[in-house]
């Protein structure tokens, strides 16, 4: 498979913008409303947001890139497909539940993790976690930490799989609507 898994630059904010957008709504439960989610892409998941991010050293952006071998052959240009992104996080975290669930520090949050909807169960994912998870140490901390909605049972049991285990819960804010998570932490030592 074609697959390279690198380091987001500035010069991608297109392309993180557009699969983030496109994948976050997977995340969300089955009942949350459209309208809610929307406002959450507009005022949160925001380009300006992503350029920060993209911009700034705390912030590890990692893109999952699949080359068209035909495309590619037919064009000079041709772009590879952004098929996944996950966002590591620097930082002790500022949620007093989930500072109080994790056990190893110093300490760094996989805020994102999301796969193309016609990419899942292809192994792409499980690539992009092992690239997540050099980085995180290559960073330096001896732990990573995620909040992952209660209702997601595949995203779930894919952590699970990579041996994030549950360590507490916390609160998500979409809109006006509260959510529930799981903290789940992988130990990296
Ligand atoms: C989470 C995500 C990155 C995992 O990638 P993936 O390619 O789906 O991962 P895998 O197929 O390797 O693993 C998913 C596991 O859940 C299982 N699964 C699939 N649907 C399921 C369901 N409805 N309930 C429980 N388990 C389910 C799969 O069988 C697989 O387990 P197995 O390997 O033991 O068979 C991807 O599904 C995704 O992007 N989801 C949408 C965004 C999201 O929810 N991100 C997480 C935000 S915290």
């Amino acid at each position: 498979m074609p697959l390279t898994i690198r380091r987001a630059v500035p010069a991608d904010l297109d392309a993180v913008v557009a699969i983030a957008h496109l994948t976050f709504p997977l995340a969300c439960p089955p009942d949350a409303p459209a309208e809610e989610i929307a406002a959450h892409l507009a005022n949160v998941l925001t380009r300006e947001a992503f350029a920060a991010w993209l911009a700034d050293d705390d912030h590890i952006i990692l893109l999952a890139e699949l080359d068209d071998a035909d495309a590619a052959a037919a064009a000079d240009d041709a772009a590879p497909e952004t098929v996944g992104y996950t966002m590591l996080v620097a930082g002790e975290p500022t949620d007093a539940d989930v500072a109080a669930a994790i056990t190893v520090r110093p300490t760094i949050e996989l805020s994102k993790c999301y796969v193309h909807p016609g990419h899942h169960g292809a192994g792409i994912a499980h690539e992009l976690m092992a690239a997540t998870v050099t980085a995180a140490r290559e960073s330096g901390v001896a732990g990573v930490w995620l909040g992952v909605n209660d209702e997601n049972a595949r995203a779930n049991r894919f952590y699970g799989k990579h041996g994030f285990e549950v360590v507490g819960r916390k609160t998500f804010r979409l809109g006006s609507r509260v959510e529930n998570d799981y903290v789940r932490e992988k130990a990296l030592i």
